[in-house]
């Protein structure tokens, strides 16, 4: 049985070859549209919202795993509809209230389409990961029709960025049965993230204002 599917499946990815340049196109238009509003926040407010933005495309061999973890039969059509991750978008801010400042700033475009949005900052998952994410669709032009194209945009600060890298390798690690004693460190380290995010921001303010009153 198996050697007969695995060309079929070799035969679909090479199909999805094809279009794969939406999704690479996509990266570049959210990226773009990100480092215009970093841009302009820098000019308006003299700070960068965003640190820095990192994208990837999803790997053939990750979205077959991934269909099948989601019981999905591998076909081109299967891979456009359930993957909303093919096209992932980070972007790693400085402070909390950023985030929402480019969630505002992104979903509020005209071509952009909000699809799903987690707030995993508001509601933060039991194991202590906070980020936002957002599925949205841009329009990608061809030469001769228009691809609403679907992107997977996570937010979230440096400090929360450090934390997930590392929760994510420990994850894999153990894959996926990570000791309760290690979970139980890793939760008191996102709480020291949020800490410090706070902290962090409560300084940003305090610098701010008095800037701000020693230019009156
Ligand atoms: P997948 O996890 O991609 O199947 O999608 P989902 O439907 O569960 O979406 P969700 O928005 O929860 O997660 C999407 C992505 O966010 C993941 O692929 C990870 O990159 C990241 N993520 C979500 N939860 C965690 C977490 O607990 N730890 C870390 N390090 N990353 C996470
Ligand atoms: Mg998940």
């Amino acid at each position: 049985m198996r050697e007969l599917e695995l060309p079929d499946v070799q035969d679909v990815m090479l199909e999805y070859r094809k279009i794969k340049l939406l999704y690479r196109s996509a990266l570049k238009e959210i990226g773009t549209k990100l480092e215009i509003l970093n841009d302009e926040f820098k000019l308006v407010h003299q700070y960068n919202p965003i640190e820095h933005i990192e994208s990837r495309l999803k790997t053939d061999e990750s979205i077959t795993r991934k269909l099948i973890r989601k019981g999905k039969e591998i076909t081109v059509e299967n891979i456009q509809k359930y993957i909303d991750d093919i096209a992932g978008v980070r972007v790693i801010c400085s402070f909390t209230p950023d985030i929402y400042r480019i969630v505002d700033m992104i979903s509020s475009q005209d071509d952009i389409e909000v699809l799903k949005t987690k707030d995993y900052m508001l509601n933060p998952k039991v194991n202590g990961y906070r980020s936002y994410h957002l599925i949205v669709r841009v329009p990608i032009f061809l030469s001769d029709r228009v691809v609403p194209t679907k992107v997977e945009i996570q937010i979230r600060t440096v400090a929360m960025d450090f934390w997930a890298s590392l929760e994510h390798k420990i994850y894999y690690k153990y894959e996926g049965n990570t000791p309760e004693y290690i979970k139980k460190e890793l939760k008191e380290c996102a709480d020291l993230v949020t800490f410090l995010d706070s902290k962090m921001l409560a300084i940003n303010e305090e610098v701010r204002s008095i800037r701000e009153e020693n230019k009156e």
